[in-house]
C-alpha cells in the first residue's frame, strides 16, 4: 500500500516540511478519530487540480462508515465541493454527502490543515447521522475537545512540530481522559479515568479541583501549561501503581497564543512495567547461573590437571589434558553467555578466545603455527556455541596435532572461515564453518564415516545427531589455499567443511 510519502510525492506539489506536518497529524489522529468518534479522512490537492484520499482512520469508539479502503484514489461529487471551499476559504465547512451502501445522511466536516500562511491539505470527519451514539456526558465533552482540536489544525497549532516519542505504549483515548481546564482544573474525568484515579486511593469527585489538590502527580499538566507544548511523564503514583501520562494543551489565539486547557490521556502501566523488571532479573539470573558453571568446569579442569601431573603413562596423561581441554571450551561458551544477554552469543566471541587456547597448548617453539580468522558468523543460539565450540577446538587440536609435526619446514597456517548463510526460498539460516590447515594433508584412504578416534567421533556425533548437520573432511585444492597464499612446501593441507542450521528467522 502506497504511503502518505508515496502519495504526496507521486501526485502533488507538497515539500518536505508540509509532508513532514502532514506525517506528523497523522501519527496522532487516532486519538483524535476516537474523541470524534468517526472515520477521519486526510485529502491532499493533486497537481492536476484533483483531490487524492492520503490516510484514512477509524475510530476505536464508534463504527466506520467505510469498509472499503479509498486511500489512492481520487473524489468528486459533494465531497469535492466541500473540500474546495473549505480548502479556498481556510474555514472549517460542513455539509451533507451520500456514500453507497449507506441509507440516510451523511455528514462531513472539513477542516483546512493550516501549515505557515495557508492550508496544506484537508482533514474530514465523515458520519453518519442516523448511528449516532445517545449522547451523554462523555459523548458531549469528547466532541467538544474534538471542536477544539480542529481549531488548532485550522490555526495551524497542530500537530505540535517534533515527533511524536513512543506512540506504542503511548495512552490512547479510551485508557482514560481528563479534561483540565484554563484554570487547571479537572472539568471532567472518563469512567476510566476515575478508575484509574481510584486505584491510587483518589476516590472522591475530582471534578472541580486541581490535580496537586486531589494529591497527584501534576508535573506533566503544569509544563504542558508553561511550555504550550506536549508533555509524556511517567510516574509512581504509589508504591504498586506506575502511570503513563501524555498531556496536550489545548491553545487559543487571542492577542497571542493561550493554553486554554488540557487534556489529560492516562493509561496504567503497572501490569507492564512488573513484567520489565522481572525480565531483567530473569535475565540477570541467568547469566549469574552461567557464571557459576563456568567456575564449577573451572574447577573440575584444574582437579584433572592436578591428577594428570601424578600420573606416569604418558597416553594416560594425553587423555587427561584432552579431557581438560574439552572441559575448559564449555567453560568458555559459559563464560561468553554469562556477559551476554538474551539466549544468543555473537560466536566471534568465543571463537578468539578458543584460538588462544589451542595456541596456548602449543608451546613448542619448533612448530610456529599462525591462526587467522575471517568472517564472524553472527549470532548463534546457545544451544548451538556449546557442541559448536567443542566441536571446533577439536579441528583446530587436529590441525595441530597432524597438519604439523615437530620439525616440519616452513610455517604452519590454519584459517578459520565463519559465515552466515541462507539459501534462496529458504526461512532457515546456517553457520558454515571451514577449517583449512597447510599441513601435511589426509591419508589418501581417508573417510570421515569410518575414523574410528574419540576427537573425530565426538565431532561427527555433535555435528550430525545433536546439531543436525553436515561435515566434509578433504585434502585441500590449491583453490583452497587458506589466507589466498599458496600452500607452500609443507603438504597439500586439509579442509573440513561444516554447516549447521540455526533455526528460522
Ligand atoms: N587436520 C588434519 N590433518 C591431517 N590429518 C588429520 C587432520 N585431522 C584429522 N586427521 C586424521 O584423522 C585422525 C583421527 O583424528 P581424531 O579422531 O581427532 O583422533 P586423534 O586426534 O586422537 O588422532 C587423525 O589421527 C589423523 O590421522
Ligand atoms: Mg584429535
Amino acid at each position: 500500500m502506497a504511503t502518505l510519502g508515496d502519495l504526496s510525492r507521486q501526485y502533488t506539489a507538497l515539500d518536505k516540511e508540509a509532508v513532514g506536518h502532514l506525517q506528523n497529524l497523522v501519527s496522532e489522529w487516532g486519538m483524535l478519530a476516537d474523541f470524534c468518534f468517526a472515520d477521519l479522512l486526510l485529502y491532499l490537492p493533486t497537481k492536476d487540480g484533483e483531490w487524492l484520499v492520503a490516510a484514512h482512520v477509524r475510530a476505536a469508539t464508534g463504527q466506520t462508515l467505510y469498509i472499503a479502503d479509498f486511500v489512492g484514489s481520487t473524489i468528486d461529487g459533494e465531497r469535492r465541493d466541500i473540500i474546495g471551499a473549505s480548502y479556498a476559504s481556510g474555514e472549517i465547512e460542513e455539509g451533507e454527502i451520500s456514500i453507497d451502501g449507506v441509507d440516510g445522511a451523511a455528514r462531513m466536516l472539513a477542516i483546512p490543515v493550516r501549515l505557515g500562511e495557508g492550508p496544506i491539505a484537508v482533514l474530514t470527519r465523515e458520519w453518519s447521522t442516523r448511528s449516532g451514539r445517545q449522547p451523554g456526558e462523555l459523548e458531549r465533552t469528547y466532541l467538544e475537545i474534538f471542536g477544539r482540536f480542529a481549531g488548532m489544525i485550522r490555526g495551524g497549532l497542530f500537530p505540535f512540530p517534533g515527533r511524536v516519542a513512543d506512540s506504542s505504549i503511548s495512552p490512547r483515548v479510551g485508557d482514560g481522559v481528563l479534561v483540565i481546564d484554563a484554570d487547571a482544573k479537572v472539568r471532567y474525568a472518563s469512567p476510566n479515568a476515575v478508575s484509574a484515579l481510584h486505584r491510587v486511593g483518589i476516590g472522591s469527585n475530582s471534578v472541580g479541583q486541581t490535580l496537586s489538590e486531589l494529591g497527584f502527580t501534576d508535573s506533566a499538566v503544569r509544563q504542558a501549561f508553561e511550555r504550550g507544548e506536549p508533555v509524556v511523564e511517567e510516574f509512581d503514583q504509589t508504591a504498586d501503581v506506575t502511570l503513563l501520562a501524555r498531556c496536550m494543551p489545548l491553545i487559543e489565539i487571542d492577542e497571542g497564543r493561550n493554553v486554554t486547557g488540557a487534556v489529560l490521556l492516562l493509561r496504567d502501566v503497572s501490569e507492564l512495567r512488573r513484567r520489565d523488571r522481572l525480565i531483567l532479573s530473569k535475565d540477570a539470573t541467568i547469566r549469574e547461573i552461567h557464571h557459576r558453571v563456568k567456575n564449577n568446569l573451572q574447577t573440575i579442569s584444574s582437579l584433572l590437571r592436578l591428577q594428570a601431573r601424578r600420573l606416569e603413562s604418558s597416553e594416560a596423561k594425553a587423555a587427561v589434558d584432552e579431557s581438560v581441554r574439552r572441559i575448559r571450551t564449555i567453560a568458555l561458551v559459559h563464560e561468553t553467555l554469562s556477559r551476554e544477554p538474551g539466549d544468543d552469543v555473537t560466536f566471534i566471541e568465543i571463537v578468539r578466545p578458543l584460538l588462544r587456547l589451542v595456541e596456548d597448548s602449543l608451546q613448542s617453539p619448533d612448530r610456529p603455527v599462525s591462526f587467522v580468522v575471517h568472517g564472524d558468523g553472527g549470532r548463534v543460539p546457545a544451544t548451538v556455541a556449546t557442541p559448536l565450540s567443542v566441536v571446533l577446538t577439536e579441528l583446530l587440536q587436529n590441525a595441530v596435532d597432524h597438519g604439523f609435526h615437530e620439525g616440519l619446514s616452513g610455517k604452519g597456517r590454519v584459517s578459520v572461515q565463519l559465515e552466515q548463510i541462507r539459501d534462496e526460498g529458504d526461512a532457515e539460516r546456517a553457520l558454515c564453518v571451514r577449517v583449512i590447515d597447510n599441513g601435511a594433508g589426509l591419508a589418501p584412504d581417508f573417510d570421515i564415516s569410518q575414523a574410528t578416534g574419540l576427537g573425530l567421533s565426538i565431532v561427527r556425533t555433535l555435528v550430525t545427531t545433536e546439531l543436525g548437520g553436515t561435515i566434509t573432511m578433504r585434502r585441500a585444492t590449491a583453490s583452497d589455499s587458506a589466507d589466498g597464499e599458496s600452500s607452500g612446501d609443507d603438504g597439500p593441507g586439509t579442509v573440513i567443511e561444516l554447516t549447521v542450521p540455526l533455526g528460522g528467522n
